[in-house]
């Protein structure tokens, strides 16, 4: 066996930028404009048309692009918006920060997205008038299902695509199918400007809400029909978008390759799950997370031959302090077990066929007890 003393930490994730962004980026700085001008523009129309809807407004982050989308939606004080507890924070904090009240229902022990049945239970429960569906690790929810519930109840869906850009639902974008949609391009994703954000919408007015929430300027000067936030991507960020842009299908076929050949190794162990990839669904594996029953000797073992990895994510949002402390709980039960089991390994398209190899190795040489 290989020695690890030498061999360097296999990251888990692994940003790509090449001289067309730093080209892009020293351009910005020489030109003096450093806020939201035509990096920024060219961005917003180049990421709108590879996703296929016409209005896409840039943001500061995922974050911001989340808060916005629900307030440019009309959602606020009193609404209730449902969501997964399983994700990350971010995604039911925009809920809070508009002002709505997120109704947590459990997800699909297969594919960790939001299980359509419990969207169901909890909308005739509760009563909602948003869905906030979050397609987890780069693998999109159930459309077809959800689509379905979102048209039965009149509920406006926003897509939180964080962690799916490119993905697919029967050949159509994750981020095309919703009211709205956010997208985040923080440093770990499949393509990032650093931090940022994008807010997409087919709705003009909808749009034109979250650019004046955005950037309250764009209004005229002094001018104020909304009571809108700073939240703007600068021109800085925004350059390094358009290049990402262009290699993010040539990057996602790679990790979509590197998954496969994961997968192939682990589909005889049979103390490890491997990530489903269901009829219809294109994933982009922005994680790849396998389930293991006795997950703390493994991470143990993966640390020592210099694997990193990750849980994402292990607590569910409500059982978190700050939700407990606003009157939040509620069992998940299948959330509950994937925050006992789930592990994310390294699948990014940087991984060399060596890297692959020692994944590979570290895995499958591990003896569960
Ligand atoms: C599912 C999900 N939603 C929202 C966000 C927030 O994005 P950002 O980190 O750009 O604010 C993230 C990012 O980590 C995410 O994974």
């Amino acid at each position: 066996m290989r020695s690890m003393r030498t061999a360097a930490k296999i990251p888990i994730a692994h940003p790509i930028i090449g001289d067309e962004e730093r080209q892009r980026v020293l351009e910005v700085l020489a030109s003096g404009i450093l806020v939201a001008d035509r990096m920024v523009r060219e961005f917003e129309e180049a990421f709108a048309a590879y996703i296929g809807v016409p209005h896409a407004v840039a943001t500061s982050s995922g974050t911001t692009a989340l808060q916005v989308a629900l307030e440019a939606l009309g959602i606020g004080e009193g609404d209730r918006v449902v969501t997964t507890p399983f994700t990350f924070a971010a995604t039911s904090h925009a809920i809070l920060h508009a002002g709505a009240r997120p109704v947590f229902a459990d997800v699909d022990p297969g594919t960790a997205n939001l299980d359509p049945e419990a969207i169901e239970a909890a909308v005739r429960r509760e009563g909602a008038k948003a869905l906030l569906a979050v397609h987890l690790y780069g693998l999109p929810c159930d459309m077809d299902a959800i689509g379905e519930t979102v048209r039965r109840h009149g509920l406006l869906l926003i897509e939180d695509c964080a962690q799916a850009h490119g993905a697919a639902y029967r050949g159509q974008k994750a981020g095309s199918f919703g009211h709205a949609s956010i997208f985040s391009f923080y440093p770990t994703k499949n393509m990032t400007t650093g931090e940022g954000g994008m807010v997409l919408t087919s709705d003009p007015a909808v749009a034109r809400r979250a650019r004046l929430l955005v950037d309250p300027r764009t209004e005229g000067e002094y001018v104020y029909s909304v009571i809108g936030y700073n939240f703007r991507m600068t021109d800085v960020a925004a350059a390094m978008g358009p290049p990402q842009l262009r290699r993010l299908d040539r990057l996602n076929e790679a990790r979509r390759r590197n998954a496969r050949a994961l997968t192939a190794a682990f589909s005889r162990l049979p103390w490890l799950a491997p990530p489903v990839e269901p009829e219809g669904a294109t994933h982009v594996y922005t994680a790849y997370t396998v389930r293991v029953r006795d997950r703390e000797p493994f991470m143990a073992h993966l640390a020592r031959e210099g694997i990193d990895h990750k849980v994402f994510y292990p607590m569910l949002i409500p059982h978190t302090p700050a939700y407990r402390r606003l009157g939040f709980d509620g069992a998940f039960p299948v959330a509950e077990a994937l925050t006992r089991e789930v592990l994310s390994l390294p699948v990014h398209p940087a991984l060399t066929d060596d890297d692959l190899h020692r994944v590979i190795e570290a895995v499958t040489t591990f003896r569960p007890r």
